[in-house]
């Protein structure tokens, strides 16, 4: 069935997807300059990001999982925290991605920061936090937000628009403003524990720089430099 979503002719217009390319900066990223650890490497990109990237959600990042099959699958989250333990991102337990998570936690975080012809990928094993974390981190949510983590259940079918505004009416109606709302017990964060982070940058004639901090056993992290 075709559902009108208010596309014109204009809209429908066919980009010459083969020639859109832009030029990156010459401006590179090398070896001597990197931080000691990649959660350092990070923070410094990321407050570059945040604060000249001319990003609307430079914290928003690509989370891959995949099933029994082995089959990915992506969607964007918001990236919370980040600290020498991991990166962390709250969702809903019960979802697709969660699920897939709690059988495999090998998961891929990518930070797309095309503003600033840049990316990090970061490859690790996902742990969810713990009750303490997430229910701090779930008082700090606005209030509808924290009543939109009762009212759907994340990546379930549902009949229509109508019964999620109908479950998120029946929360406020008994959890109004001001009243405080419990934290649920199917929602909560994950931390990526990183094994590997990859710090790409755009350079001239597609000659990019690409260097991965790889864990060694140790503690210690190893640097290669990847062909781009
Ligand atoms: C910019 C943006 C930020 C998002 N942030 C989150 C988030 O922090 N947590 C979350 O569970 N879903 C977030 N979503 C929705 C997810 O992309 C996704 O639709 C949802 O988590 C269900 O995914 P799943 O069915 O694959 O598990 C965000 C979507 C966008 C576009």
């Amino acid at each position: 069935m075709r559902q009108d979503v208010g596309v014109t002719d204009r809209d429908a217009a066919p980009f010459d997807l083969a020639s859109m390319r832009k030029h990156y900066r010459a401006e590179g990223l090398s070896e001597t300059e990197l931080a000691a650890t990649p959660v350092e490497q990070f923070a410094r990109w990321f407050k570059q990001a945040a604060v000249e990237g001319g990003m609307f959600e430079p914290n928003a990042m690509v989370v891959s999982t995949a099933d029994e099959r082995g089959r990915p699958s992506s969607r964007t989250v918001l990236l919370k925290h980040f600290d020498e333990q991991g990166f962390v991102f709250y969702t809903n337990y019960d979802s697709r991605k969660a699920r897939e998570l709690s059988a495999d936690p090998y998961v891929s975080l990518l930070f797309p920061w095309h503003p600033m012809a840049r990316q990090v990928i970061v490859s690790g094993v996902a742990r969810p936090t713990g009750r303490d974390e997430t229910a701090a981190y779930f008082r700090t949510r606005p209030h509808g937000s924290q009543l939109g983590a009762w009212a759907s259940a994340q990546s379930s079918v549902v009949a229509s628009r109508a019964e999620l505004d109908a479950a998120y009416a029946e929360l406020a109606a008994r959890y109004p403003e001001g009243e405080q709302v419990p934290v649920p017990p199917h929602w909560g964060g994950f931390r990526v524990a990183p094994e590997s982070v990859e710090f790409w940058q755009g350079r001239e004639n597609r000659l990019h720089d690409r260097l991965r901090y790889v864990a060694e056993a140790d503690g210690g992290w190893r640097v290669e430099r990847l062909a781009p």
